[in-house]
Order: structure tokens, then C-alpha cells, then sequence
């Protein structure tokens, strides 16, 4: 798909000393902690998802960095979208990319323009839901331990609705109320703890939270003051993806990689994947980082992730324009004991493509960003390094 009519010395940014230098004194005066944070727009909120961006990062970004004409803001490491949306509010095109087919639902979601009569629709498959008393049973292993039978059959009623409407976005932003009130309808203690509790949830709870869901995302869709404009989101390991594989040339790409041994993506949304027609283990197996990899026999070390970035970067340098900036946001790792610096390893690798580092911020991270497996690693900081393409 990338358009072959962007001659790539067309687009470069322009760059001399002096661009650099107020650059950077653009990027000294941002308050990374971003202390005046009002609260977030509701559309930041209308699913859960570990470790993601709070949008004043992109946001800070775009706002000091440039991006050229015809070209798209990436993030190949898309999560629930942060990126796209920050991009979309200001009409600028953006690609991004995740293996998590939650990810990519949320981004979509996020991004796609108002699903017309999405409150109608979502009575209508709740009604019929309610009527339907013999769904077909789930097959999912292990499934009687994290949902009550009730809910089990609610859960599949409204899935059997859900599953049977042709729209797209409306098809996508049902989906997506559904995955969002799955963990809290389950014996899993909370989205940030993966623990069995016994919970007092009813058939009857199911759909109300499901309609509530709905609402929820009606109305945050609904207050975007901004033009759906133009968004791709691949679902794909992005270690394999090609050039081609993406809508046109890159002007500036904005990510927060899988830290190694940190979070675990897939166990995050393991039951919301079986019960959408997914495959987690699929995603386990490819999913940089997740824990799982660093306890089996000929276990992964940070040479893995030294290698996952790499690749990472073949890619970006092979995309993006000229002088075109790279920013990454990273925290630190605990892999059998040993901390590992990520943002060295990324600074390295993009030195080893022609990447100069412009600016390396560390930010406090805001204790209210809870993951379920943070603590081990005992991780408070992050580091965004902004690096920039040279010119050979
Ligand atoms: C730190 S999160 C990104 C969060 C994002 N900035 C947001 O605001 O939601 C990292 C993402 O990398 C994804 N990921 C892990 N391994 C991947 C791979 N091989 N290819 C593509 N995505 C991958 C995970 O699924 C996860 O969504």
C-alpha cells in the first residue's frame, strides 16, 4: 500500500542548528508530568487497557514536532490508540499497528466516525438476548471458574445478537461495550488484579451493564468536536510488517514498545479474546515482552528485546521521511532480578540506524496508572526519548 508518489527527498523536515536548538527549548519548557492535567476526555476511557498513553504525551509531541504533508503519524505499537486519536484531532492522517485484536478493536472504536443508531440497536440486541433462553454454550476451557453460569448465557445471548449485525462501526462499537463489562462481570477481581473472587452478578446485571456500556460510549463518541478523518489500523506483528504493508510514508512516529518482562497484554484481555472469537495464545506466542517468555526452558533475555528492536527499526528507518523524529516511551525492566534499561537499549539501536537523540526526558509515572503485574518491577519512571533520523 505505500504510495510510491512521495519522492522521499520531497519530504524531508526541514532542519538546520538553529531548528534544533528552539526544538529543544520547545521540548525543555513541557511539563512531562503534565501537573495541570484536567480530566481526561470520557473517549479516552471507554475501555480498559494496561499501560497506555495518557493523551497530553502525544498531544506534547505533536504539538512541538513536525509533520510533513502527505505523510502519517505511525505508532507501531498502537494499544488503545492514544496516538491516532491525538493525531486525528488536528486532521493529520496516522497508522498504527498492534497484535492484540482488543487493541485494534479500541483503536478503531476510537477513531471511526458516529455509528448511527448504535442506542437503538444496542435495545434492540438486548431485548432479543433476553428472549433467547438456549444460546449456544461456550466452548472456552476453564470458563465455569471466571463466569457464573447466568452470565455465561447472557454473555452468549448477546454475543449471538451482537455477532449477526452488518454494520461495521456499529458491529465494532458493541463489541467493544461487551469486552468492556466482561471483567467486571466475572469471578476476576478487577482489571488491574487477576484473582478469583466470588461476585453476586445476575443474568439481569449483564444487560444492564451492557446498555450502560453502550451509553457510555454513545456519549463519548458523540462529544468528539473533531472530523473522523482519515485512520488505518493493522492488526499484525509488527516485527513482520513491510513498507508496503502501510497506507503511505511515515512524516513522525509516536510509541510506547512492549517492555520486556512487564506487562502481559494478552493475559490482560485473555477472556475478552476467547469470548470475541479470538485466539490469546496466538498473541501470547507473539507478543514482545510478555512474562511467560522469560519462565519456559531456553527462556528470552534482554538479547531478545535488543533483537525485537531491530527489527523495529529496519522498519522505521525503511519508512520514514528524512530528518523525520522517532519518539519512544519507555520505562525500566526487572528481568530475573536485573534492571534493565530500556530506553539505553532503544537510543542504541537507533544509533546503530542513523538516529541522533534531540531530547531524553524521565517522567514520573502517575500512581494512578495501575497494571496488574507493575509491581514486581517496581517501575515509577519513564523515559521519552525523541530521536531524529540523520540525513545519509
Ligand atoms: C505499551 S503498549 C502501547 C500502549 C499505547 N501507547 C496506548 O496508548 O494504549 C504496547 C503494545 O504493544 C503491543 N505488542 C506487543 N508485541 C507486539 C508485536 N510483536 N507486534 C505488534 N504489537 C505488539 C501490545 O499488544 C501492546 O498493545
Amino acid at each position: 500500500m505505500l504510495s510510491q508518489s512521495f519522492p522521499i527527498a520531497d519530504l524531508a523536515v526541514a532542519s538546520n542548528r538553529h531548528d534544533v536548538l528552539d526544538l529543544q527549548s520547545r521540548i525543555a519548557r513541557i511539563d512531562w508530568s503534565f501537573a495541570d492535567r484536567q480530566h481526561a476526555p470520557a473517549i479516552e476511557a471507554i475501555h480498559p487497557y494496561p499501560a497506555k498513553f495518557i493523551g497530553d504525551i502525544p498531544r506534547a509531541l505533536l504539538d512541538v514536532l513536525p509533520v510533513p504533508v502527505n505523510t502519517f503519524v505511525f505508532d507501531p505499537f498502537v494499544g488503545s490508540g492514544t496516538t491516532l486519536l491525538e493525531a486525528q484531532r488536528r486532521g493529520i492522517p496516522s497508522v498504527g499497528v498492534d497484535l492484540n485484536p482488543i487493541a485494534c478493536l479500541i483503536s478503531r472504536v476510537k477513531t471511526a466516525k458516529n455509528p448511527v443508531g448504535l442506542l437503538d440497536n444496542a435495545e434492540l440486541v438486548n431485548a432479543a438476548a433476553q428472549k433467547n433462553i438456549s444460546p449456544t454454550r461456550s466452548s472456552i476451557s476453564n470458563i465455569d471458574h471466571w463466569f457464573k453460569r447466568d452470565v455465561q448465557l447472557a454473555i452468549s445471548a448477546l454475543l449471538e445478537e451482537i455477532n449477526g449485525i452488518h454494520t461495521g462501526e456499529i458491529l465494532d462499537a458493541l463489541r467493544l461495550a461487551l469486552s468492556s463489562i466482561l471483567v467486571r462481570v466475572s469471578n476476576q477481581d478487577s482489571d488491574t488484579r487477576y484473582a478469583y473472587v466470588e461476585k453476586e452478578v445476575s443474568k439481569e446485571d449483564v444487560f444492564e451493564q451492557f446498555i450502560a456500556a453502550v451509553k457510555k460510549l454513545n456519549k463519548a463518541l458523540l462529544a468528539r468536536n473533531w472530523p473522523q478523518s482519515s485512520v488505518t489500523v493493522i492488526e499484525a506483528n509488527t516485527l513482520r510488517l513491510k513498507p508496503e504493508d502501510l497506507p503511505g510514508r511515515i512524516g513522525l512516529v509516536i510509541t510506547s514498545p512492549p517492555y520486556p518482562n512487564a506487562y502481559e497484554y494478552w493475559l490482560y484481555h485473555k477472556y475478552r479474546m476467547w469470548w470475541l472469537g479470538y485466539d490469546p495464545l496466538a498473541v501470547k506466542e507473539q507478543e514482545i515482552g510478555a512474562r511467560a517468555h522469560f519462565f519456559k526452558r531456553k527462556c528470552h533475555t534482554e538479547e531478545n528485546f535488543w533483537e525485537q528492536m531491530r527489527s523495529t527499526f529496519d522498519l522505521i528507518d525503511q519508512v520514514l521521511v528524512k530528518r523525520g523524529y522517532a519518539c519512544f516511551v519507555i520505562g525500566r525492566s526487572k528481568i530475573h532480578g536485573r534492571i534493565i534499561n530500556n530506553a539505553d537499549i532503544i537510543q542504541a539501536v537507533a544509533g546503530e540506524h542513523g538516529f541522533g537523540v534531540v531530547s531524553r526526558v524521565e517522567r514520573v509515572i502517575s500512581s494512578s496508572r495501575k497494571s496488574f503485574n507493575l509491581a514486581h518491577a517496581n517501575i515509577k519512571t519513564e523515559t521519552v526519548l525523541i530521536m531524529q533520523k540523520n540525513e545519509a
